[in-house]
């Protein structure tokens, strides 16, 4: 059979995907597309592509291309979906999903008319160590879980995007933008949020126009809670967290530190007892290896539109939950 062809557009972040899935078993990088034209030019010698465009029509009209991954700025996500979607092609799109729940209504609508696969890019659940806690989670080891507590924290100073974007509030929310990858970490841990109750602040980045702090209540299904925590202005280094606890143990890691750590009910006195942790350098290529999977093998992604979607909801629920003082607000899980 032959491999499928990616094209990726944004190449940013875009040029991280291309380092890692040089070497896919089902799939080639077979073009670029960039506003920049340096970067294009520099991309297509690099890795000797046969398309290399600035106009992302020629990228989704090249017979080449089977996959597209959008890697552009969060405001760019539904245009550029809906386009390749309309030209037959199938879509890994960067987190988060799309700003608002309205996008993603209509990325997933899209994806269901074309009967084409959309994914989101949540490399969070493609990195080694949350992979091994989510089997721990789920295969008895720590027992029943009844509460998840997950935080991204990442100081934007120095990150506003090539033109500033990440400070343009029609372009970009702080929560769903970075949060999300906290958010989709407690759900894939907890499930589906049902209710949320937030509050936040604004004591950093001026120049970020919404609320750069933010914590988090949530209540999901079957009684469990959790906690997240976002800060995009904070006065430390940049670290993602998971702490998950079950009737039968406790697991505390993150994905910047060497070992994680895990206490369980058999273990004397409770004590922690350190994990290596694996290196996450290749999540990137098993989360596309994993989307051409899902469209060889006719699978559901792991992250597909509809789960996009729910967490771009969580956090407007968030939103609305901070603006009204912290009231409980309910999550809008049916996409
Ligand atoms: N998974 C992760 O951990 C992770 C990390 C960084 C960024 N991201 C996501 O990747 C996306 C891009 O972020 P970034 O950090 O690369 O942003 P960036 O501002 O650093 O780069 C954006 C790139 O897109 C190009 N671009 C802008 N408009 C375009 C258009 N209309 N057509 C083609 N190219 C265009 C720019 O020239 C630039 O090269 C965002 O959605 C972001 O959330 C994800």
């Amino acid at each position: 059979m032959a491999k499928l062809g990616i094209g990726i557009v944004g190449l940013r972040m875009g040029y991280g995907h291309f380092q890692q899935c040089k070497e896919l078993p089902d799939a080639e990088l077979v073009a670029v597309c960039d506003i920049n034209a340096e970067l294009v030019e520099k991309t297509q010698k690099e890795f000797e592509l046969p398309v290399a465009t600035t106009d992302f029509d020629e990228l989704v009209a090249s017979d080449e291309v089977d996959i597209v991954s959008v890697t552009t700025p969060d405001h760019l996500h539904l245009e550029q979906t809906i386009k390749a979607f309309e030209a037959g092609k199938h879509v890994l799109v960067e987190k988060p999903m799309a700003r608002t729940i309205e996008e993603c209504q209509e990325m997933v609508d899209a994806a269901r008319k074309y009967g084409k696969k959309l994914m989101v890019a949540q490399v969070c659940r493609f990195h080694k160590f949350f992979e091994d806690a989510h089997k721990w989670a789920f295969d008895g080891t720590l027992g029943d879980v009844y509460f998840v507590e997950t935080s991204y924290i990442h100081n934007y100073e120095q990150i506003p995007g090539f033109d500033g974007w990440r400070f343009d509030p029609e372009k970009r929310h702080v929560l769903i933008g970075g949060g999300c990858h906290a958010i989709d970490l407690a759900r894939w841990f907890g499930g589906d949020v049902i209710t949320v109750s937030a509050f936040s602040n604004h004591f950093n980045i001026p120049q970020q126009q919404v609320d750069d702090m933010w914590i988090l209540n949530l209540q999901f299904a079957n009684d469990v809670i959790g906690h997240v925590t976002v800060s995009a202005g904070c006065q430390r280094p940049y670290g993602l967290d998971l702490e998950v606890w079950g009737s039968k143990g406790t697991l505390v890691g993150d994905n910047t530190s060497p070992s994680a750590q895990m206490s369980l009910r058999q273990v004397d006195r409770y004590r922690w007892m350190e994990l290596p942790k694996a290196s996450m350098a290749k999540a990137l290529a098993s989360e596309m290896e994993h989307f051409v999977d899902c469209i060889v093998n006719d699978k559901t992604p792991l992250i597909d539109g509809v789960d996009g979607a729910k967490t771009v909801a969580t956090a407007w629920a968030a939103i609305e939950s901070s603006e009204k003082g912290g009231a409980l607000v309910e999550v809008q899980n049916e996409f």
